[in-house]
């Protein structure tokens, strides 16, 4: 299994360690997003589960700790204001829609995403039963996607998706929270959105056409060069610069479909330090950049869904009071009197605010 990274421990503040965010492509991965019934019991019982997550995924990842399971367990806006209150991540807020034309990047139900990983369907398949038997009652279905590696990582659409995505430091930098909000240090922020393909008329295209659209070669997987990609390329308008500087972002797409429905998607997941970055791809994408000089991939694929999940550190989900305990019960800044935290696990005892 990957490596727990921890922050680097400043004095007087414990290192939080992040989920898996910067876990390897998998060979298989289920996109799972719920939403979370009224009521205290059920508040309770997410609560539970925050604590316990890290305890399933050992226990089902020990059965074959070659296939590297991972589980991250992020949070819509809502859903953190009722799940923990106070203080909450600078950055969360409902997904931004984006509209053009007939392009829609559309926001849809959804308050609590796992997105797990691993090189085999059934640790995933197996992780995300005992999740749902922990859940019960106390959350709905809102969508599941089992998502596949397709040739070599390749999209359904033909192209190798993944070629630019940050490694290592460059990978933790772009992704983990650090001193710009530090109560939620070792957390990152992730957009998803599922894409729906109409590969008929994409196929009808000509190679040289997708290619300009892509703005990388099919087969090879190389960058068009600067001279022919167009402006409008998928791979140019998802380049984002700040100071001067490239942002980057951390995908893990997946593909998914079923042949005899004629279903064929891509289900998008970016990480990233902020969610400004990816907003601004949407942006440079769905409006265009200019506006009007939009990205040709949507005339031919629909985003059916949209949502926006704060990822909190590991630790803070291990720390997750539990709810039968005094702390459940009471807000984060009550709980924080009594044991001189903010309620959050990695400044248990470090309350900045004293
Ligand atoms: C229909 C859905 C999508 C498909 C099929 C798709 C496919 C691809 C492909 C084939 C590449 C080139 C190889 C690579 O570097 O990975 C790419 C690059 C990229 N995509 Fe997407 N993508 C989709 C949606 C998105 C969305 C919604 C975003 C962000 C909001 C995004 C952000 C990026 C970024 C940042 C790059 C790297 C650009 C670079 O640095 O060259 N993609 N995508």
């Amino acid at each position: 299994m990957t490596a727990p990274m921890i922050l680097q421990e400043v004095p007087d503040r414990p290192a939080a360690v992040p989920q898996a965010v910067l876990a390897p492509l998998s060979r298989a991965a289920i996109f799972l997003v719920v939403s979370i019934k009224p009521g205290t019991e059920n508040r309770a019982i997410l609560r539970t589960l925050c604590a316990d997550l890290s305890g399933l995924v050992r226990a089902v990842g020990f059965r074959d700790t070659e296939a590297g399971l991972s589980c991250i367990m992020g949070f819509g806006s809502e859903a953190w204001d009722r799940l923990f209150g106070q203080p909450r991540p600078a950055e969360l807020h409902p997904f931004r829609e984006f509209h053009a034309g007939t392009r829609h990047a559309i926001a849809t139900p959804g308050d609590v995403l796992f997105h797990i990983r691993a090189r085999r369907m059934d640790l995933c398949f197996e992780l995300a039963t005992q999740i749902m038997e922990r859940l019960a009652d106390a959350a709905s279905p809102v969508d599941e996607v089992h998502g596949f590696r397709y040739f070599d990582d390749r999209d359904l659409m033909g192209f190798v998706d993944g070629t630019e995505n940050p490694q290592g430091e460059l990978a933790r930098d772009s992704t983990i929270i650090g001193e710009e909000d530090l109560a939620f240090a070792g957390g990152t922020y992730v957009i998803v959105q599922k894409y729906l393909h109409n590969l008929t008329s994409w196929n009808a295209l000509s190679t040289e056409a997708q290619e300009l659209i892509i703005g990388r070669k099919k087969l090879s997987d190389i960058e068009l060069d600067d001279s022919v990609k167009p402006t409008c390329a998928h791979s140019a308008l998802t380049v984002i610069e700040e100071n001067g500087k490239e942002v980057k972002i951390l995908r893990d797409n997946m593909p998914f479909g079923r042949a005899s429905q004629g279903e064929f998607g891509t289900y998008f997941i970016g990480y990233s330090r902020s969610p400004r970055t990816i907003e601004q791809m949407l942006e440079n994408m769905f409006v265009g950049r200019p506006p009007g000089n939009y990205d040709r991939i949507l005339d031919f694929s629909t985003a059916v869904t949209g949502n926006l999940f704060f990822v909190p550190s590991a630790t803070f989900l291990d720390d997750v009071a539990d709810p039968s305990s005094e702390a459940a019960t009471t807000s984060p800044s009550t709980a924080s009197v009594r044991d001189g935290s903010l309620g959050i696990g990695s400044l248990k005892g470090n309350n900045p605010h004293e």
